[in-house]
């Protein structure tokens, strides 16, 4: 079985799949790092370089790549990542994997966003907590819909003890 957890950037996905896979004994991987290994560049850099679009395609290979590996594996995508799949079918209503979606506020993400935008591109222009909260606010009602295609929703507003908790 594989548990892959969704969520807006800054939902906690890597944090919590981490704290997640030691706990059950699951390798642990981060889809972001993945790509950034086998890119040999950071998702910053890839942005700035090669641009969105050409980001978007790795994402989708490396995805398939991992999804088709064997073994459990608890791995966490990146906040857009189910947002730009062709089929639908890779990441929801399939029964060899469960998809989670880290439900978190808006005011939450925004302020937990602030602090962490430099390596994020797509936020990195954003310099001030209203400007974040009206971007995060906008882009994650349109991203809403992709989100809650998982069976699993959690309320991720709480600390890690009991996200975990609720997981397991
Ligand atoms: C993105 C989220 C990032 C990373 C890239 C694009 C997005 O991952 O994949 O910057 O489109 O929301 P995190 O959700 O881990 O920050």
């Amino acid at each position: 079985m594989k548990i892959i957890l969704i969520g807006y950037m800054g939902s906690g996905k890597s944090t919590i799949g981490k704290a997640l896979g030691l706990l059950v004994n699951i390798p642990f991987v981060d889809l972001d790092s993945y790509i950034e290994e086998k890119e040999k560049q950071t998702i910053h850099d890839i942005f700035k370089t090669k641009g969105e679009v050409y980001f978007r395609k790795q994402e989708h290979f490396y995805l398939k790549e991992l999804l088709q590996a064997d073994g459990p594996m608890v791995l966490s995508l990146g906040g857009g990542t189910p947002c730009f799949i062709n089929n639908e079918k890779l990441l929801f209503n399939n029964t060899s994997y469960k998809t989670v979606y880290l439900n978190v506020s808006v005011k939450e993400l925004a302020d937990r966003l602030l602090i962490g935008k430099a390596s994020r591109p797509l936020i990195s222009h954003i310099n001030s907590l209203e400007e974040m909260q009206e971007f995060v606010g906008k882009h994650l009602f349109e991203r809403t819909v992709f989100y809650n295609k998982s069976e699993v929703v959690i309320d991720a507003n709480k600390d890690q003890k009991t996200i975990l908790e609720k997981l397991v």
